[in-house]
């Protein structure tokens, strides 16, 4: 199974066989939005069409195999910007149509779930997935994922975690993307320093909702009211008391989810899963509660088409109906 994504800035394509991940290349045209400070959708779409048959080929090489060895294709139809997509879709189906093979139309955030059964197996049923990165912050109930609707339990109603991060990061004046420079900050930092809110965690917020923007706003006003006063910004405790609320947030709500629906497995996924508090707060609640904990490699946390290709082989193993060559792409794909 050959799988490609191009819903953002990652052009990715990955081989994978029984749910075995022979070789995967990714390129990123992340530099070339640096200096707008985020991504442009144009600049996106034009370094696909730069970036695809490369990438295919690296993949196939990495993977020591050929295009006449490629036995179905699967890609991402969406949610993710138009442009993007488009130009993932288009490469997709002429290579099934081409070698003759199956096209396979796959959800980017199944996408995400199903990366890290790469890397630790099958996924066990049920287990709740957090997807947080630039794009996304979401929080999944997930069966069998081939064959069972996933359950969408929340969602962040305005910024994703990982935009905060961006968006605060400019604040700060620290550099594109914004997450690792916050991480690597907020070393030195004491997460206690500053007391930032705890967004819809009140007892009558909705449980699994996730809300960024008043956060990212008490952050950017805490820097100006240190400007206004001509003082130094003391950025690593300001890194380290953002990092400390956006993990806290996070891994409080997905840790509820588990308890609440009797869930033994937290997955943690997306750009964010990077963060170093995110993955020691979600280790230290997940011991304390009894869950196990997954969390995928940073290759695989971050968009790639190896994640699109497992979903692909688990659609094949289970026997679902190939997409039809006109198969369209969805923007705003609902899971
Ligand atoms: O999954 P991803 O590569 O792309 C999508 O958005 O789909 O995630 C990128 C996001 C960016 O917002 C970036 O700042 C954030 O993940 N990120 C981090 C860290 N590494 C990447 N955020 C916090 N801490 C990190 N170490
Ligand atoms: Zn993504």
């Amino acid at each position: 199974m050959l799988g490609i994504e191009s819903s953002c800035d990652e052009t990715g394509a990955g081989l994978v066989r029984e749910g075995r991940l022979l070789g995967h290349a990714v390129a990123s045209s992340m530099d070339e939005h640096a200096r707008f400070g985020g991504v442009v959708p144009e600049i996106a779409a034009r370094a696909h069409v730069h970036s695809f048959t490369p990438v295919v080929r690296e993949a196939l090489e990495r993977a020591g195999l050929r295009t006449a060895d490629i036995g179905a294709v699967a890609v991402t139809t969406g949610p993710g910007l138009s442009g993007a997509l488009q130009v993932g879709l288009a490469g997709a189906k002429t290579l099934a149509f081409a070698l003759g093979v199956p096209l396979y139309g796959v959800h980017h955030l199944a996408g995400h779930v199903a990366a890290d059964t790469l890397e630790h197996g099958p996924l066990p049923d049920p287990c709740m997935v957090l997807i947080v990165s630039g794009g996304h912050t979401s929080l999944l109930l997930v069966r069998d994922l081939a064959r069972d609707p996933i359950v969408h339990l929340g969602d962040t109603i305005d910024d994703a975690a990982g935009e905060c991060f961006d968006k605060v990061a400019r604040v700060f004046g620290l550099p594109y993307p914004g997450g690792p420079a916050v991480d690597r900050a907020a070393r030195e930092g004491d997460p206690g320093a500053v007391a930032f809110p705890r967004p819809l965690t009140g007892p009558r917020d909705a449980r699994y909702d996730f809300s960024f923007s008043g956060l990212k706003t008490a952050a950017a006003r805490w820097a100006e009211q240190h400007r206004l006063h001509g003082e130094e910004l003391p950025l690593a405790d300001g890194a380290a008391s953002l990092q400390e609320a956006v993990a806290d947030v996070l891994t409080r709500k997905a840790v509820a989810a588990c308890r609440e629906h009797g869930v033994g497995t937290l997955v943690v996924v997306g750009g964010v899963a990077a963060n170093s508090r995110v993955r020691a707060l979600a280790e230290e609640r997940c011991r304390g509660a009894g869950i196990a904990l997954r969390v995928p490699p940073l290759k695989l946390c971050t968009d790639n088409g190896a994640m699109i290709a497992a979903v692909g082989d688990l659609l094949v193993r289970a026997g679902a109906e190939p997409a039809p060559l006109d198969v369209s792409i969805d923007p705003s794909a609902p899971l």
